[in-house]
């Protein structure tokens, strides 16, 4: 067996990409890579040309994990959920037993309204599908009046379980303030917060255990800030459930090695202990180029997901998480949700399982996917066509 890419990763228009962009775009890439280069030395070493081929892709700075910078001291240790149906609030038309999932905080509300007005436009608004907004701490009657205002399904408002939260007792505080101290110094990206970590973990583990979120079975994460630039003609969660799909991305790209220097030896831990989870024809290829001997550091840009609860709700990824969890590396290194969901989905899942949604056009600074060609007419996408980061060959 040769080393192709799995399906998934060719599947994309681009051999009809009109030859007059390809300058434009190889200079776009080329001035990006020559202004990363010099912000970031671990970008220069992640994106050698080795590691780019077969592959032209841009390192993120694992803005997938977003969230505010600070700690919160929360008291609450009680879920709780109200409902919102509003006069505006119509009952669900979409046939997917499905929700969206919306991590925020009070204060990033403005932000969040403007992704939900585009969700609502460019999709959501024929479908009414419900909304499930979840934050460590209480919403507001703000956050709530003016969320529960811009959308057509109904919304529930949730707290997040001190537990599923906060670092665990378990860990040595010591020994992960050093590892922070050490990032700080070292520069990498959200190196010294603790609540990012806390996202990271609660996005990698928990949010798919909460209360109100059982009821569910697909979910499109949702963040704040994000656009969506095109029409979305076709019921995505439906194209899920119907083709047996268990996770579905539009971005792709490298993740910085500083902040899972273990997570790879580790993930090789529980194969060894576990190897009747792994699923045959898994998409392997897709995180190692060597069979599995090394990461290396491809994953899903996890900040967009539209994906099958009950997938990481099943006994292998469950173990996994758990497993990593026990490890502590959350909190001794800053494992990202991106990675751990991307090697999940890899190893637990047959790679047909894996989906491009090559036609929804999203962005989360400073990444976006832009649908080509056809896919850009008929979605109506308002992104412009030359700024497409995962570049499909
Ligand atoms: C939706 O999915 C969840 C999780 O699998 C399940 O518990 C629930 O019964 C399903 N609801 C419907 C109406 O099928």
């Amino acid at each position: 067996m040769g080393f192709a890419l799995p399906k998934f990763v060719y599947s994309g228009p681009g051999v009809h990409f009109p030859a007059r962009y390809y300058l434009l775009v190889v200079l776009l890439i080329l001035l990006t890579h020559f202004l990363f280069s010099h912000l970031h030395e671990e970008y220069s070493k992640a994106t050698s040309l080795t590691q780019l081929a077969p592959w032209i892709q841009s390192h993120s700075a694992s803005t997938q994990c977003v969230g505010a910078d600070t700690d919160t001291e929360s008291v609450w240790g009680t879920l709780e959920g109200d409902q919102y149906p509003r006069a505006a609030h119509k009952p669900q038309i979409g046939r997917a037993n499905a929700t969206f999932v919306i991590l925020a905080r009070n204060h990033e509300i403005n932000d969040i309204v403007q992704s939900l007005a585009e969700m609502e436009h460019t999709f959501n608004h024929q479908y009414h599908y419900p909304y499930v907004f979840l934050n460590d701490l209480p919403f507001t009657a703000e956050f709530k009046e003016r969320t529960s205002k811009v959308v057509s399904g109904k919304v529930s408002y949730g707290q997040i379980p001190h537990d599923h939260w906060h670092q665990p007792p378990t860990i040595d505080e010591e020994r992960a303030r050093k590892s922070r101290e050490d990032m700080v110094r070292n520069d990498v990206i959200y190196g010294g917060s603790v609540s990012y970590r806390n996202m990271c973990r609660f996005n990698s583990g928990f949010f798919f255990r909460h209360e109100l979120l059982q009821q569910y079975r697909y979910y499109w994460r949702i963040e704040p800030g994000v656009n969506f630039f095109c029409d979305i003609t076709e019921d995505p969660f439906v194209f899920l459930q119907e083709n047996n799909k268990v996770y579905g991305f539009t971005i792709s790209m490298y993740e910085y090695e500083s902040t899972i220097p273990t997570l790879w030896e580790t993930t090789k831990e529980f194969i060894r202990k576990h190897p009747e989870y792994v699923a045959k024809d898994n998409a392997l290829k897709f995180i190692s180029d060597d069979r599995g001997d090394s990461y290396n550091m491809c994953h899903f840009w996890s900040n967009f997901e539209i994906a099958d609860m009950d997938f990481w709700r099943s006994e292998a990824y469950m173990k996994y998480f758990e497993f990593l969890d026990s490890k502590g590396g959350f909190y001794y290194e800053r494992w990202g949700d991106a990675p751990v969901h991307s090697i999940g989905a890899a190893l637990f899942a047959k790679k047909e399982q894996i989906h491009f949604f090559k036609e929804i056009g999203y962005r989360h600074n400073p990444f976006q996917h832009c649908p080509q060609g056809a896919l850009h007419t008929k979605g109506k996408c308002w992104c412009d066509e030359r700024n497409n980061f995962d570049y499909e060959r």
